[in-house]
């Protein structure tokens, strides 16, 4: 039997939550974890005082810097891999994953002037603003291990819905975390036997 994913409101303004991200790590396999569309704060928050590597994909030199500098003030440096490059191009296909994060941008290409004080890179999701995104549901498809799980941060719990619409391969929605600023999706694979309509 299928039902709808559980939806709750959080009254707080704030994107992937650590605390959620080490909630369910704690419960998952051994293995890397993977952030995608990051500058490593939630996987770093996700990774501290356990023994996983933290894998961090960044798109420009910039977010690679960034994504550096936070690994050093944790002190986690080690543990973290920064690839520079596409999504696509920077993961090789027998990697596996007990946690992927993603918060890729969501805005639509013609509403990306609404909001002109965030660089067009963090915000513009392509012509329906979820054109990066459907490229991270395609890498957790792909690299996400049997038994883990998977967040992925959106616009709103209907840009969620959308995004699972266009196709999840085995992936199903579980659950949605709606707040000021958007929406977490917790995503798990579906011969998981875990009973979601999307
Ligand atoms: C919404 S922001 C994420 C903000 C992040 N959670 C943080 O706290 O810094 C989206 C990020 O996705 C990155 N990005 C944009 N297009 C991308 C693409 N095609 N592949 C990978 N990352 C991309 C941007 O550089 C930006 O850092």
């Amino acid at each position: 039997m299928s039902t709808d994913p559980i939806v709750r409101v959080e009254h707080e303004h704030q994107e992937i939550s650590p605390a959620w991200a080490a909630e369910l790590l704690a419960e998952l396999p051994a293995g890397p974890v993977l952030e995608l569309c990051g500058a490593g704060k939630i996987g770093l928050a996700a990774v501290a005082g356990t023994a996983r590597r933290l894998v961090c994909v960044a798109l420009t030199p910039g977010a690679v810097t960034c994504t550096e500098t936070n690994a050093r003030a944790s002190r986690l440096a080690p543990a973290v891999d920064i690839r520079l490059g596409r999504i696509r191009e920077v993961l090789r296909p027998d990697e596996r994953f007990a946690l992927v994060i993603a918060a890729p941008p969501w805005v639509a290409g013609a509403e990306t002037s609404r909001v002109p004080e965030d660089p067009l890179l963090a915000i513009d999701g392509g012509v329906d603003g979820l054109a990066v995104a459907r490229d991270c549901l395609a890498a957790i498809d792909a690299h996400l291990d049997r038994g883990g799980a998977a967040l992925l941060h959106l616009g709103s719990v209907e840009q969620v819905a959308a995004l699972m619409s266009l196709g999840s391969g085995s992936l199903r929605c579980l659950e949605v975390r709606r707040f000021e600023g958007g929406a977490v999706a917790h995503l798990a694979r579906t011969d998981e036997d875990v009973p979601t309509a999307w």
